[in-house]
């Protein structure tokens, strides 16, 4: 099976891994990991469950810290520096590289609050009624509740709460923004809402998304990782980065026969 794979090599890239091995104690979740993220792209990962795109995606804002038994082997880069080099402080790293979730998580707090809580936290010295407005009109959101900001963000539908999500991640100015099958639990419609919103986002943000839907990986991504999953010596089954491609090609003429047979449907 491949070990390396072929990189979409990036010229602008924001994020590189080189050899990635991630574990959770002595279990191998993901191995030989070597991929560039493109800046103001969105990336996607697709693949069967289980295969590691998760823990992938948490990698990058650091998230996977707070599980004891987590560790990497190989590097993570940001902006060409170290990741996980001792003087990173985590915190710092999810302020930039922000996440959306699969389940909307909104606080229980109104919509206002929702969006202000991080830049309060941080500090921010800016007009708040104008950050709130902004970061609403970026989520496309603004028009639903500008009057009804002290409503609460969880009485709102599902798909406008994900949509506040979005807000809430770009009031605090990320760089990047990660989600994990953030439309899993949507209707058609707030989904393709949420797919719009991804293409405006990309102008100012770079997206990694997890998704499996492939309809919206061939959608809405420029390029797209296709992971799989193999036993390894130990028996363990651990995830693998089968091919990594412009979105297209990955769609349209795959290299690997696995990827053909699991956009085209057959497995996963
Ligand atoms: N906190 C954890 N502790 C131990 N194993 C985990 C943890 N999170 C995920 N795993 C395991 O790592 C593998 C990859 O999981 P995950 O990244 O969630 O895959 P995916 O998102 O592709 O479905 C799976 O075998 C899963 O059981
Ligand atoms: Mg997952």
């Amino acid at each position: 099976m491949t070990s390396r794979l072929q990189s979409a090599r990036q010229t602008d890239s924001i994020f590189r891994t080189e050899d990635l091995n991630i574990y959770y104690g002595n279990f191998l979740a993901v191995r030989d990991l070597s991929i560039d993220i493109a800046k103001n792209s969105i990336t996607a990962f697709i693949g069967p469950s289980g295969c590691g795109k998760s823990t992938v995606l948490r990698c990058f804002n650091r998230l996977n810290d707070l599980i004891k038994s987590f560790h990497i082997e190989g590097k993570i880069y940001y902006h060409d520096q170290d990741l996980y080099a001792s003087e990173v402080d985590p915190v710092e790293v999810r302020r930039q590289v922000g996440m959306v979730f699969q389940k909307p998580n909104p606080f229980p707090k109104s919509i206002y609050d929702n969006i202000a809580f991080g830049p309060r936290l941080l500090g921010y010295k800016g007009d708040m009624d104008e950050l709130v407005e902004q970061s609403l009109k970026q989520a496309a959101l603004w028009d639903d509740v500008k009057d009804k900001l002290k409503a609460f963000g969880t009485d709102l539908s599902g798909g406008q709460q994900q949509r506040l999500c979005i807000a809430r991640a770009v009031a605090v100015q990320p760089d990047v923004i990660l989600m994990d099958e953030p439309c899993s639990a949507l209707d058609p419609i707030s989904t393709l809402k949420v797919e719009d919103l991804l293409q405006e986002l990309k102008e100012k943000y770079t997206i990694l998304i997890v998704t499996h839907n492939m309809q919206q990986a061939s959608r809405a991504s420029d390029y797209t990782a296709f992971f799989n999953v193999e036993a390894n010596s130990k028996g363990q089954r651990t995830g693998y980065v089968v091919e990594y491609e412009r979105t297209e090609a990955i769609f349209q003429s795959p290299k690997q026969q696995a990827t053909q047979e699991y956009v085209s449907g057959r497995f996963g």
